[in-house]
């Protein structure tokens, strides 16, 4: 099988190893084609289901067990390039839960919602579908080192996997707006991290200019490979579903790549026969960071930017890279882009975590923007509607404690208790929490 990189706006073709990340005719982004598979339809279903039996955690053995595990590259013939299975750097990733919570599904006001955590993936973030993919062509056209721009969770699933590939990784993130997790995580597992006195936007733009100067490949969202690998999760809520689409998947929405790569791989799996039908997309962002949701509303009839502004600082963007890819993905999904206030992000993140599920708040946007659509008749309360869990809930602790903070009147909080260290004081609490 062969795969080409193809400029999205003039259609320039790239061979599979060339490591420019924007078409030399025109500065448009590039995604991959590749050769039609041998098989369509229902054989291609069967091919997917039968490597469900090699998704169990049997890989310590190595030599190429975690790559036949990885709920990413089970889905191959569809969206990623044909790499040998001892070649791909896996950990593995995907094979992450889809979980029915009624308390949850009663919060948002939609009974078939049905939560799908990428953030049960390695580093605790739906970056590791497509980090597998980045850091597999790094070394396949063997890069000298690695780099990102990130709101953190990116930074710590590029440093992860350059580490397991063995590439140095350099990130930049806006300073003293990363969640600790994510920091911590970028620190531990060794990139050179640097704390970029700016926003998540400026050091987007620094890496972008930099990267192609100081021969360093880019792997943010702009990179095609990246892109092929987050495709990977509608597929899997597909197979989870038993082909069976659902009616609405929703999704956090920041620098728009997660929703161009659900577009993307539905677009294939219609054109490969593998379904039916499409969902149709629900992209939610932040009110303060929200360009794409104002663009929708105007019919798109230009690209916006704004100066961010939100708690949900893995999609705090004001000028999001793949607007154009999104803008289609919406359009061809007869999809919606909606907004919702800080106060419903965290409000929708303490109804998941006391659901036992926990997410970080970013994630909580999905399922506030169902609520939203719901309440405004836009979905309907009995539709079929996935929402994506983009992040662990450990990846930001700073959020969590302050919501549930002493005296904290939120809905949902949880404030902790302190007590002297004797039994009457604790009996007192407990005979509290029995009432
Ligand atoms: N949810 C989480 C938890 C994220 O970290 C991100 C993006 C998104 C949603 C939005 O996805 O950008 O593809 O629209 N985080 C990036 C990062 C920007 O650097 O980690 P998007």
């Amino acid at each position: 099988m062969t795969t080409v990189q193809v400029c999205d706006a003039c259609g320039t073709t790239l061979g599979e190893l060339d490591p420019r990340l924007a078409c030399p005719s025109c500065g448009g982004l590039l995604s991959l084609r590749h050769d039609a598979p041998a098989v369509r339809g229902a054989d291609l279903r069967r091919l997917f289901d039968a490597r469900l039996d090699d998704a169990r955690p049997a890989y310590v053995a190595g030599g190429g067990t975690a790559a036949r595990a990885s709920g990413v590259w089970r889905f191959r013939e569809i969206v990623l390039p044909d790499v040998g299975d001892d070649a791909i750097v896996s950990q593995p990733e995907g094979n992450t839960p889809l979980f029915r919570r009624e308390s949850v599904a009663q919060w948002a006001g939609a009974s078939s919602l049905l939560l799908k955590h990428d953030g049960h993936n390695p580093s605790g973030s739906f970056k590791d579908r497509g980090m597998t993919v980045a850091l597999t062509q790094a070394r396949r056209i063997g890069a000298r080192a690695v780099a990102c721009a990130s709101t953190g969770n990116t930074s710590a699933s590029l440093a992860m996997y350059a580490s397991l590939a063995g590439i140095p990784a350099l990130v930049f993130v806006p300073a003293a707006q990363v969640a600790l997790g994510k920091l911590a995580q970028t620190l531990g597992y060794g990139a050179r991290t640097l704390l970029v006195r700016g926003d998540f936007d400026d050091c987007l733009r620094l890496v972008r200019d930099g990267a192609e100067r100081l021969g360093i490949y880019l792997v943010n969202s702009v990179n095609p490979f990246r892109i092929a690998g987050q495709q990977s999760c509608v597929l899997e809520i597909l197979q989870q579903l038993a082909w069976n689409p659902p009616d609405w998947i929703a999704l956090p929405a920041g620098n728009l790549g997660n929703t161009s790569a659900f577009g993307a791989a539905l677009r294939a799996a219609k054109a490969l026969g593998v379904v039916d039908r499409v969902p149709r997309l629900l992209a939610v962002q932040a009110a303060g960071a929200a360009p794409f949701a104002r663009g929708f509303r105007e019919g798109f009839a230009e690209r916006r930017r704004v100066k961010a502004e939100t708690v949900a600082t893995a999609i705090k963007i004001g000028d999001p890279a793949s607007w154009d890819r999104a803008r289609r993905v919406i359009e061809e999904t007869d999809g919606i882009v909606t907004d919702v206030s800080d106060a419903d992000i965290l409000e929708a993140k303490a109804a998941i975590d006391a659901a036992g599920v926990g997410c970080e708040p970013a994630s909580a946007a999905s399922v506030a923007g169902v609520r939203r659509m719901v309440a405004e008749g836009v979905i309907a309360p009995d539709a079929r509607v996935v929402a994506l869990l983009t992040g662990h809930v450990l990846k930001d602790p700073g959020a969590l404690v302050d919501y549930h903070a002493p005296g904290s009147t939120r809905p949902l909080a949880n404030a902790p208790v302190e007590v002297d260290a004797s039994l009457d004081a604790i009996a007192r609490v407990v005979d509290a929490v029995g009432r």
